[in-house]
């Protein structure tokens, strides 16, 4: 067999590492900047206790000054307040919600990422956050927006470079401050995975990214495999799509052994298309440079990877990314193929665009039956459908067990990484079993697309609907299609215009609370 095993010692990171996968948190000078909250009626959400009544005064005087309301969102940046950094920005929290975490959370994360952008802006070096009402979220909100994507732009238009401190230092130490830095280090590694134009992220290299940053890692073992060893495990639909590309093919699997030895672990399966040009089936060139965006899943599912580890959660996690570019050539795969799957079933592709499902189906297929796991969740850019039902708010979840959506929803609302339920039902089966050659097609009829799809992918799922097997001994699965909430069209609060490295946070949060 052939494989790569990635040694602890992987010290190498790339050219791309160079703003965010710095993990140290110590203050190395004073801070410059500062951010602070105020609520709607303008009292401020400071927990500082520092921060004297001299000081408050005046704050509260130049806000009133300056017309401010206290709204979400609104920003004032404010200067030569007595025993402070030099520029405050304070920004507005709106109205505290009372019983609401999530949503102080999610207040504090954009408050925090619009006050630090403006900072930066004005030459803020160490920016140092209060609490905003969620210290988890206002660290979170910082980092998330301070992310941007200039590794390959020249080095005097790159935004420069600054660090994140709590203001009230003891908080370093706190879980929260600790689980921000985590869930928004992993988001941004997502986020630099998925928006890496093609050229710089194929296949080699997206494994090559997180072997180095995700092996030095405690209980973390990532293993790299070739096309060969995808052929020895007779992976016929993941390397149906590979046939195109001169790039060679990836399956990297990541191993977090932070539970019990024999324990089951949670399985996750992103889809790691570094580019889709629809092969034969070609795309419309319009937008096509999207699809360098097509591992999003991936990114996701390699971001959690690191979260988790990261927080050393007290669970097993086995992370399987197939990786190949989807291109059209002599050898690629025809329209009216058919393939033979790793569990035997045979497919015709009679779109060889619908290539996310045949890569996910031998590695769900191959996650279900090597590790046997209580829980498999796939992510992956699946359907253009999927950006027509729900855009880019939420993410689709497809899944046959009711309390894996029951965690799922909540990690979403807890994390304000929303998902929305729709239908994994097996009516929709027939429209892919109809095939006059083979077993399955890998499309059915456009009506419906994101739900066939799902429903494809469950045929790969071993240990399901298993008469023999008792109700609880079936594995829970979910789908989650991303198509939709891969990337953003523009910048607002701490979401950044592009890839938008989701669902990294709520995966980590699935992760950390499910039983
Ligand atoms: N990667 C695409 C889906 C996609 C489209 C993601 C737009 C994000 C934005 C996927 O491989 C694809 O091409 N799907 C086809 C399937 C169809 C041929 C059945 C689609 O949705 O059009
Ligand atoms: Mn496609
Ligand atoms: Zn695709």
């Amino acid at each position: 067999m052939s494989f790569l095993r990635i040694p602890k010692n992987v010290t190498a990171l790339s050219k791309f590492s160079r703003t965010y996968f710095s993990t140290s948190s110590r203050m190395s000078q004073q801070p410059d900047g500062l951010i602070l909250g105020v609520y709607k009626d303008l009292t401020l959400a400071n927990s500082v206790k520092a921060l004297d009544e001299n000081v408050k005064t005046q704050l509260t005087e130049q806000l009133k000054n300056s017309g401010a309301t206290g709204k979400l969102g609104e920003l004032r940046v404010l200067y030569g307040l007595d025993s402070c950094p030099k520029q405050v920005a304070v920004v507005g929290l709106g109205k505290a919600a009372e019983a609401s975490v999530p949503k102080n959370m999610e207040n504090a994360r954009k408050a925090a990422a619009i006050g630090a952008r403006a900072l930066r802006e004005q030459g803020a070096k160490v920016i140092a956050v209060d609490s905003l009402g969620s210290l988890q979220g206002a660290v979170e909100g910082a980092k998330l927006g301070l992310y941007s994507f200039d590794s390959l732009k020249a080095e005097k238009s790159r935004k420069p470079l600054v660090e994140v401190t709590p203001y009230d230092q003891t908080e370093q130490e706190s879980s929260a401050w600790k689980n921000g830095l985590a869930c928004s280090e992993a988001q941004n590694f997502a986020r630099i995975l998925a928006e890496t134009p093609a050229n710089h992220m194929t296949p080699r290299l997206f494994a090559d990214q997180v072997a180095s940053k995700l092996s030095p890692l405690e209980n973390v073992e990532v293993i790299v495999r070739d096309g060969e060893w995808a052929e020895e495990m007779k992976m016929g639909a993941f390397l149906s799509v590979t046939r195109g590309s001169a790039a060679p093919p990836r399956f990297v699997e990541i191993h977090y052994r932070g539970g019990k030895e024999n324990e089951k672990p949670l399985a996750l399966v992103g889809k790691g298309v570094t580019f889709d040009s629809g092969g034969i089936s070609i795309k419309p060139s319009a937008n096509m440079h999207l699809m360098k965006g097509d591992m999003g899943g991936a990114a996701a599912v390699a971001g959690a990877m690191f979260g988790i580890a990261s927080l050393q959660l007290p669970i097993n996690v086995v992370a399987c990314i197939p990786l190949c570019e989807n291109m059209p050539s002599g050898t690629a795969t025809k329209p009216g193929d058919v393939i033979t799957a790793m569990n035997g079933k045979t497919i015709e592709v009679l779109n060889t665009d619908a290539e996310g499902r045949l890569i996910l189906a031998d590695a769900i297929y191959y996650a279900s039956t090597t590790f046997k796991p209580h829980t498999l969740i796939d992510v992956a850019t699946l359907t253009g459908a999927m950006v027509i039902a729900l855009g880019d708010v939420f993410s689709g979840v497809f899944t046959n067990s009711d309390s894996l959506w029951k965690q799922l929803d909540d990690a979403g609302h807890n994390t304000s990484d929303m998902f929305w339920r729709m239908p994994l039902h097996p009516s929709y089966k027939k429209l892919i079993t109809e095939s006059p050659v083979a077993d399955l097609m890998n499309v059915g009829s456009r009506a419906g697309g994101s739900c066939t799809a799902a429903i494809f992918l469950k045929e790969f799922v071993a240990g399901l609907d298993d008469e023999e097997a008792d109700e609880a001994e079936q594995i829970r699965f979910a789908h989650i299609d991303i198509a939709g909430s891969m990337d953003s069209g523009s910048t607002n609060g701490y979401t950044i215009k592009g890839m938008t490295g989701r669902p990294t946070r709520s995966l980590i949060e699935f992760a950390r609370t499910f039983q």
